[in-house]
């Protein structure tokens, strides 16, 4: 939790950015509404914990619509990279509390408190995690290919919900697998298409647009690093700075 919090204070400086981090708290991290289970049986809890996924999911999937409509690639760079450093920090941290408690993924769902939120923070936020990569590959590649922490997080965060039968049947039973192909993690089957990739999605109105300014995007930041390259010396690194 402490993670993102500190985010949206560094991201102060940015207008768009502080804007966006109410709605980025929502997502990353999820309040309340488990209270409910505990009145249920303790073995029907996985399947409340799925219909309050359901209803997480239709959150994400707003957020999401709202960044694709954007339409500004630079901001989607600095919100994405700050949005996965969240993400990534929720994630680790509650793999250490399922490890720490020994909770197994196909086993009851938890019934302690910081159990069931621990459980739910991994299981949201791989599939949330799942949809940026999907609809952005081209900036979380960026991010996440020079990252092993990240690499082997998701690799877990991955086989952790793979295991709890969240995923199983409906509209995320392609995603678990999507997303693994689409990172690398799985071997892409011959057949492999980011469903997103082709820009003709709903999502993607102006996808022209949208292309173009992406690559204009991919050459600046390119040009960038090749400056800093040359730069090196007793400098701070600028695009911390520009956050
Ligand atoms: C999920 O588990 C099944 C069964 O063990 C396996 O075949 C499949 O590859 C796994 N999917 C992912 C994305 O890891």
């Amino acid at each position: 939790m402490v993670g993102l919090e500190h985010v949206c204070v560094a991201a102060v400086s940015d207008m768009d950015l502080l804007v966006f981090c109410p709605f980025l708290l929502v997502l990353v991290l999820p309040r309340g509404g488990l209270a409910d289970v505990d009145k249920q049986r303790v073995d029907s809890g996985l399947e409340i914990y799925k219909k309050l996924f359901e209803v997480k999911r239709k959150d994400q999937m707003n957020a999401l619509k709202n960044l694709i409509e954007l339409n500004d690639v630079n901001q989607q760079y600095k919100i994405i990279d700050i949005m996965l450093k969240g993400l990534f920090k929720v994630l680790e941290d509650s793999r250490a509390v399922l490890i720490a408690a020994d909770v197994p993924p196909d086993g009851p769902f938890p019934q302690d408190e910081k159990l069931k939120d621990a459980y739910s923070h991994v299981v949201e936020n791989t599939a949330f995690f799942g949809d940026v990569v999907l609809r952005f590959p081209k900036i979380v590649h960026h991010y996440f290919d020079r990252n092993s922490n990240w690499n082997n997080l998701i690799r877990w965060g991955i086989g952790f919900c793979n295991l709890t039968g969240v995923f199983e049947r409906g509209p995320h039973s392609q995603l678990l697998g999507l997303m693994a192909q689409e990172l690398g993690i799985s071997e892409k089957s011959p057949d492999y298409r980011n469903p997103f990739k082709a820009d003709h999605s709903e999502f993607f109105p102006s996808a022209d647009t949208f292309q173009k300014a992406l690559r204009e995007e991919e050459k600046r930041r390119k040009k960038e690093e090749k400056r800093k390259e040359i730069r090196k010396g007793p400098r701070i690194s600028r695009s911390q700075s520009e956050l």
